[in-house]
């Protein structure tokens, strides 16, 4: 039998990883639990693979007793379960919740009575209450709220972000019964300043669909705004500084190639499909999703429009992509926009290459993208450069200067081989 365990973190990723180093580090004895070898493998051989999570804090984890593991049979000694797996999008765009319902299969072949089972995932309101709890109960033959209890807290770690962490953002808890809540409340308040305890979980789900919902709806608006404004020779990022200075009403936001990541471009597909399995059309959604769907092509048709005006003809260009993380200062390029920036230069016979620093490889539509390391000899090199990400690292001044063209779509940029998207 095994020696009872604070909590098991199932799923090591962006997020998981992140909360069993602040659990550690909160002195709770923690197992990470993942189907990967690899994650587990690297993990245990002090290697971290999640940005955040440097090797020194995965050193500092084992040190303290973290161990990782894919024998799921420690979830039987768990006092607190956290599930941390993906919810991402089948292929044709609605949620695929399998890696939940995978997680909480075997939550619920080893749980015990007295067992709080968290929920962390993003997923469409009721998903604790009418998938995750079925599950469990029927397999334990134990009652949620009665035997065992369950909960929902949403993730709002913003990777890259050093002041915001998992512990001074504050957190959404809920519970499935009032006693559950308290009994969540009282876990992550171990862990977390400050706590927001939610009416239920579906308050809870909605409310973190709210907050990716609000950026994906707001980006797409003054893409919306970048597009008009360009066909009507209207500077763009004019009026967005001009708008920003108002002190009340207004929140800031950019346009830019896309959106990316694992949350922005995904989450609001759950909304939608939370909705449409009730009969809501959820009409914001549609029309964000279009607009964003056209901001590559825009970039690429611009980028075009610039190689024909500098050599004539696109064919055979030479195109550098500055940054294709999906968002400053991160390793991370799922979804990454850069993705459809690069197969569309490439579909007319451009050769595209990319600079970043925090990417080793980086591949289109299974082709790798060749990778250029020395900025100012790739800059030299290039007919046109793209910058689609403000890396910390990128000087400003360095790329005005630089003897081919700048298709700016960040906005920071000004000099006579400068556009703006
Ligand atoms: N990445 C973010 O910034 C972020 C922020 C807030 C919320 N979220 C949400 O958190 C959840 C997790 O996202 P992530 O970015 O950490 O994912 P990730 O892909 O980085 O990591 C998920 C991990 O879960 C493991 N896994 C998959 N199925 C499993 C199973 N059945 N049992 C055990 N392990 C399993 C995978 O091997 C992987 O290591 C998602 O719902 C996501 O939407 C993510």
């Amino acid at each position: 039998m095994r020696k009872s365990v604070d909590l098991v973190v199932v799923g090591l990723g962006h997020v998981g990883l992140p909360l069993a180093h602040r659990a550690t580090e909160a002195g709770l004895r923690t197992v990470g639990l993942d189907v990967s070898e690899t994650v587990v493998n690297g993990l245990s051989a002090g290697r971290s693979h999640v940005g955040g999570v440097d090797d020194a804090k995965v050193a500092a984890m084992l040190g303290a007793g973290f161990e990782a593991t894919v024998d799921p049979t420690v979830l039987g000694a768990a006092r607190t379960v956290v599930i941390c797996v993906p919810t991402g999008l089948a292929r044709d765009g609605t949620p695929d919740l399998s890696s939940v319902e995978a997680a909480t299969r075997s939550v619920a072949t080893e749980l015990r009575p007295g067992t709080l089972v968290v929920l962390e995932s993003t997923s469409y309101p009721g998903t604790t209450r009418d998938l995750v709890r079925p599950l469990l109960e029927d397999a334990s033959g134990l009652r949620a709220g009665e035997d065992f209890h369950l909960a929902y807290s949403p993730q709002r770690i913003d990777p890259g972000n050093a002041h915001w962490t998992v512990r001074s953002t504050p957190k959404i808890v809920s519970g499935h019964t009032p006693r559950c809540a308290k009994r969540a409340t009282a876990f992550y308040g171990r862990l977390v300043d400050n706590l927001v305890v939610a009416r239920g979980t579906r308050e809870a789900e909605m409310a973190k669909l709210l907050e990716n919902t609000y950026r994906y709806v707001n980006i797409a608006l003054v893409d919306e705004i970048a597009l008009f404004c360009h066909e009507s020779g209207i500077d763009t990022w004019d009026v967005l500084h001009c708008a920003a200075t108002k002190p009340f009403g207004y929140a800031p936001f950019t346009p830019g190639a896309g959106v990316g990541g694992h949350c922005i471009p995904v989450d609001p597909h759950y909304l939608a499909a939370g909705a449409a399995a009730q009969g809501f059309p959820f009409r914001m959604l549609a029309a964000a999703h279009d607009v964003l769907g056209r901001m590559p092509g825009h970039v690429v048709e611009r980028a075009l429009r610039l190689l024909t005006e500098v050599r004539g003809d696109p064919r055979g260009a030479r195109v550098l992509l500055l940054g294709v993380s999906y968002k400053p200062g991160v390793a991370d390029v799922r979804e990454s926009p850069a993705r459809p920036v690069a197969a569309g230069l490439r579909a007319v016979g451009v050769e595209v290459s990319y600079h970043d620093p925090y990417v080793d490889g980086f591949s289109v539509e299974g082709r790798p993208l060749s990778r250029a390391t020395e900025l100012a000899t790739a800059l030299d090199g290039s007919d046109l450069a793209i910058l689609l990400q403000e890396h910390p690292c990128y000087d400003m001044g360095q790329l005005v200067r630089a003897r081919c063209a700048l298709l700016d779509t960040r906005g920071r940029a000004a000099g006579r081989r400068v556009t703006l998207l």
